[in-house]
């Protein structure tokens, strides 16, 4: 079977927002679409090692921000590949709390509040369908997967829905680590520009080791 085929599926890309009862909480999603108009129901796959599943599932409802082309990359890695149980990752940007969901407020194509209406379990994923109970009007031009990936430059992690592992690449000698996703960079890091940054998590050359 040809996988790639499945790259051809189009995508958007979201912050799914919930409260943990202290502080605001979340993670990226590619995996959101609007299944139904009358009543006006969604649907996200959420991996469960994610605390964002977690809380989705203790909580009931989740937030939709929908990320724009000008969203800041260094935002997608920040909710894309850190947990919420080890950082506030709402600390940096600007946000605001409605009906006890934490929505982005700055560069954000617009945001969804939703109440969970069911869930189907499909192994290392949670579907959870739910009803869109409020919307509000960002600014930008909304960020496809596709853009994601050809103009950032960015991958999808483990726990992407969407996620394929790559293929074996020969090692080189020097090497460095990005701190925030992991990501290998094979090579002398510093004949990169000096506004390079992470094609994974978009953080800048400042982030890596030398391993
Ligand atoms: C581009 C991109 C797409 C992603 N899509 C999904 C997704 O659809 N579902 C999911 O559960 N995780 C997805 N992830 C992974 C989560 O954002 C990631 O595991 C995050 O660290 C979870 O944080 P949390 O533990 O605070 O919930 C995606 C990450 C990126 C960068």
């Amino acid at each position: 079977m040809d996988k790639s085929v499945l790259y051809l599926i189009s995508y958007g890309l979201y912050v799914v927002g919930v409260n943990d009862g202290e502080r605001p909480c979340g993670c990226v999603i590619n995996s959101a679409f609007q299944i139904t108009s009358e009543p006006m129901t969604l649907a996200i796959s959420l991996n469960k090692n994610n605390y964002t599943h977690t809380l989705v599932e203790k909580a009931g409802h989740f937030s939709l921000s929908i990320i724009s082309e000008e969203t800041a990359p260094a935002l997608i890695g920040d909710f894309g590949y850190a947990t919420s149980r080890e950082k506030d990752k709402f600390a940096n940007y600007p946000y605001k709390m409605l009906e006890g969901m934490p929505i982005l407020t700055e560069k954000i194509a617009g945001n969804i509040l939703c109440r969970v209406l069911t869930s189907v379990d499909r192994g290392t994923h949670t579907v959870f369908f739910a009803e869109i109970i409020d919307t509000l009007k960002g600014d930008g031009e909304p960020m496809t997967y596709s853009y994601y990936h050809k103009v950032i430059k960015g991958k999808a992690p483990k726990n992407a829905p969407t996620y394929q592992a790559p293929e074996e690449q020969p090692a080189s000698e020097v090497r460095y680590r990005c701190t925030v996703c992991g990501y290998i960079y094979e090579g002398e890091l510093n004949n990169e520009p000096d506004d390079w940054t992470c094609p994974v998590c978009g953080q800048p050359k400042s982030v890596f080791v030398r391993i």
